[in-house]
């Protein structure tokens, strides 16, 4: 019976001694450890959705940014909520892998699905302009921004096609 308890006793200390070490809640506040995934700092898919939605409105509502691409002379994208919310749910799992999230992104890659829209480097500016809106609205600290910021302008080079504004 003792030697059962003593079992007991050692199972929960090993128990816990792996959760202090792999789990390091505090290590943002002591310093130590490993840093957290820009995924996990952001908050996870449920923040990250959030952002998304707020942003994809914001561009959404931004003729600088001409979603639709009105007289970009491409056929005009037609923004049903069914297309909207498609392509809201591939930028969250775009994001969550970006970030070093478990998603997997299941969408085509920047460069064919942006080809021929005639994305210009003003459109792009316009649009990252509301992301720093929408990252300031959710009070995301300064470093995360950055480093989302750094991501998503990594894509300009498959995005944009003309340097000049509109
Ligand atoms: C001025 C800037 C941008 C404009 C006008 C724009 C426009 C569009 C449009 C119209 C679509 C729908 C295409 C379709 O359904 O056939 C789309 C899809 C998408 N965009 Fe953008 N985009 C811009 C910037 C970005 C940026 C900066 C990102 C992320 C880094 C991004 C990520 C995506 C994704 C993930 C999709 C869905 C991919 C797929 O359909 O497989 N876009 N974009």
């Amino acid at each position: 019976m003792r030697s059962k308890i003593w079992q007991m006793a050692i199972g929960a200390a090993a128990i816990l001694s792996l959760g202090l070490s792999s789990g390091c809640n505090n290590c943002a506040v002591s310093g130590a450890g490993p840093q957290r995934s820009l995924y996990e700092r952001l908050g996870g898919e449920a923040a990250i959705q959030a952002v998304v939605d707020d942003f994809v409105g914001r561009i959404s509502e931004n003729p600088k940014v001409n979603i639709t691409r009105k007289g970009s002379g491409r056929t005009e994208w037609q923004a049903t909520p069914a297309n909207v919310e498609r392509v809201k749910k591939l930028l969250v799992e775009q994001i969550c892998a970006a970030t070093g999230g478990p998603q997997k992104y299941s969408g085509r890659d920047m460069k064919t699905v942006h080809a021929g829209m005639n994305i210009s480097d003003g459109e792009f500016d316009a649009a990252g302009a509301d992301l720093k809106a929408t990252l300031d609205k959710f009070k995301v600290p300064a470093a995360e921004q950055d480093e989302l910021m750094k991501i998503i302008v990594s894509t300009r080079g498959d995005i944009v096609e003309r340097p000049a504004k509109m």
